[in-house]
Formats: C-alpha cells, structure tokens, sequence
C-alpha cells in the first residue's frame, strides 16, 4: 500500500513515472478515457476549504471510473462531536479504496497514513505540506520550461505559511534548480527549511530579470495576525513583468490569487497558472491511479 503523505517519499525516477503517466492521462483528454477503475470508491475528506485540490481529485476519479465519497463541511461530520481523526479514518478506510486528506493539523497526513487500511494522500496539511501541488507544479515547471539547464526559480510571498512552497522547494532541489526567496521580511521561508546558496530578497525588482521561473504565492491571512501586512505592498505589475521580465519567463501561482497577480497578466503568454491549474487534472489522475492498483 502506498501513501503519499510527504515530498521526503519521493525522487527523480518516481517523479518521471508520475509525469510520463500524467502525460498519458492528457492525451487521453478529448477521447474517452478508458475506464481503469470501474466500482472502486475514493473518499475526498476535506477539513479546510479547496476548490482546485477537491475539484481536480474529484473529477480525476470520475474519469478513471470510481466514484466519489465527499466529507467537506466539519459542521455536518462527527468531527463536530469530537471524533479524533484516526477514529475518523479508520472507519472511512474500511468503506473506501483511497482517503484524500486535507486539514489544519501539519501532521494530520502522517496521523491518518499510521492508521488507515487503504493508501491516504495528502491534499494540503497545515503549513508544512502539499506534496501534489508540488508533484503539478514540477510537471508544468518541466513542460513549460524544462529541468535541463537547471532554472532558476523565485519563489516570492507569503514562504512562511505558504504550504505549497514548503513541498516545492525539496522537489526543485533534486533537479538542482537555483532557487531565490523573495518575500517580505516577516515572512520568510523557515530557516529550516532553507539551504546554503539559496539567497533571499524582499524586493521583485532586485532579481526579476534573472528569473526563469516566478512562482508566486498568496499572503495566507487566515494563518497570520491582523495588522501584520499594514503598509506591506508586494506583487507583480503588468510594467514590472514588461521592463524586468525574461522573454520566456514562466509564472505560476498555485491560487486562489489574490491583490499580488492583477488579472492584466492574464493575458501574457508567459502566464502559466492556469495551464497549471489543468496540469492538476493529469497530475492526480496519475497519483489516484498508482493508489487505486
Ligand atoms: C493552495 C493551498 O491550499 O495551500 N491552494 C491550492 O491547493 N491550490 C494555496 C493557497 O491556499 O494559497
């Protein structure tokens, strides 16, 4: 049985299997996918809200032909009454075939994974983890760029709360990528979680034109105090992109965006966010995929 709880789990050839039948899945796109598998039950439990993770797990499902158990409102689950998680799990597992697990607790993934009887992957815990936001954004970061020369990625926002750069960062440093933090003093990447040669900034400007790939992040407000981004103005500007911005520079955003990525960048080519959104489809179909056989 395989969770997926961690980025810690995963390398390079992993990753290419992943990728090579996340590319299978979009080819498959505008045919009829070819149901793999039919009369298996996939629990979609949702503690914390989503719309891209549980949409995407959801409809991932649907086209490989299982069905979808969905607990996303705590107010109407036993949670409410004070049902631990482990409780929780052990029951679904023993109704289900594969547990998607998104919830506040860092550590809820590894709590679920330690008593379920069926794979659990993890769709977003607490701060320290999202491992298929990142498995996506290194699949798009290798289509829209490529991983050969290695790219040298910003990583800019809120890298303190911010989950899904927690897990990126340990992916791009197995493709050597060279990774730059930009983000407001207060919010910087955990001193844990970076290493030697990885430089900070708090202003875009100072190393937008090195950049090959801007992946951008949402001040995450819900996990921080009020007052705490007073007078903090950060963000990418349509002339900011226009002076400083390489030809070919890819920005990504794992959304929901907010003031720091202004709808005019839609527009440019370079704008991959949505294109990452889609990624997300193929991704996890690929991950339900190796849970689900
Ligand atoms: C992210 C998350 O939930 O961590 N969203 C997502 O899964 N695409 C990013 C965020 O909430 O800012």
């Amino acid at each position: 049985m395989e969770h997926l709880t961690s980025v810690d789990q995963l390398d390079t050839n992993i990753l290419d299997i992943i990728f090579r039948a996340a590319d299978r899945c979009r080819g498959m796109r505008f045919k009829s996918y070819p149901l793999s598998h039919p009369g298996r039950v996939v629990a979609n439990l949702f503690y914390e809200p989503s719309t891209r993770t549980a949409a995407s797990f959801h409809v991932a499902a649907l086209r490989l032909g299982a069905s979808v158990f969905t607990v996303d409102d705590v107010k109407f689950s036993s949670m409410a009454k004070g049902e631990t998680l482990e409780d929780t799990i052990r029951v679904i597992g023993s109704y289900v075939d594969a547990i998607v697990l998104r919830h506040p607790d860092d550590d809820a993934a590894e709590r679920a994974a330690q008593v379920s009887s069926v794979p659990v992957i993890n769709a977003g815990c607490g701060t320290r983890e999202h491992p298929t936001q990142a498995i996506l954004d290194m699949y798009t970061i290798q289509r829209e760029y490529g991983t050969t020369p290695p790219p040298t990625v910003g990583l800019m926002g809120d890298l303190r709360n911010g989950r899904t750069v927690h897990s990126l960062v340990k992916l791009l440093r197995l493709y050597d990528a060279k990774i730059r933090y930009i983000s407001p003093g207060e919010l910087q990447m955990p001193i844990s979680l970076k290493r030697g040669g990885e430089i900070s900034f708090s202003d875009l400007g100072a190393i937008l034109d090195r950049l090959d790939v801007l992946y951008m992040t949402r001040m995450q407000r819900e996990r921080m105090h009020a007052g705490l981004l007073d007078g903090c103005n950060y963000g990418l500007t349509p002339m900011m992109l226009k002076q400083h911005g390489k030809p070919n520079l890819v920005i990504m955003h794992p959304l929901p965006r907010c003031e720091e990525l202004p709808v005019e960048i839609d527009w440019d080519p370079r704008a991959a966010y949505f294109r990452q959104a889609e990624n997300g489809l193929y991704v996890r179909m690929a991950l339900l995929s190796r849970a689900l056989s």
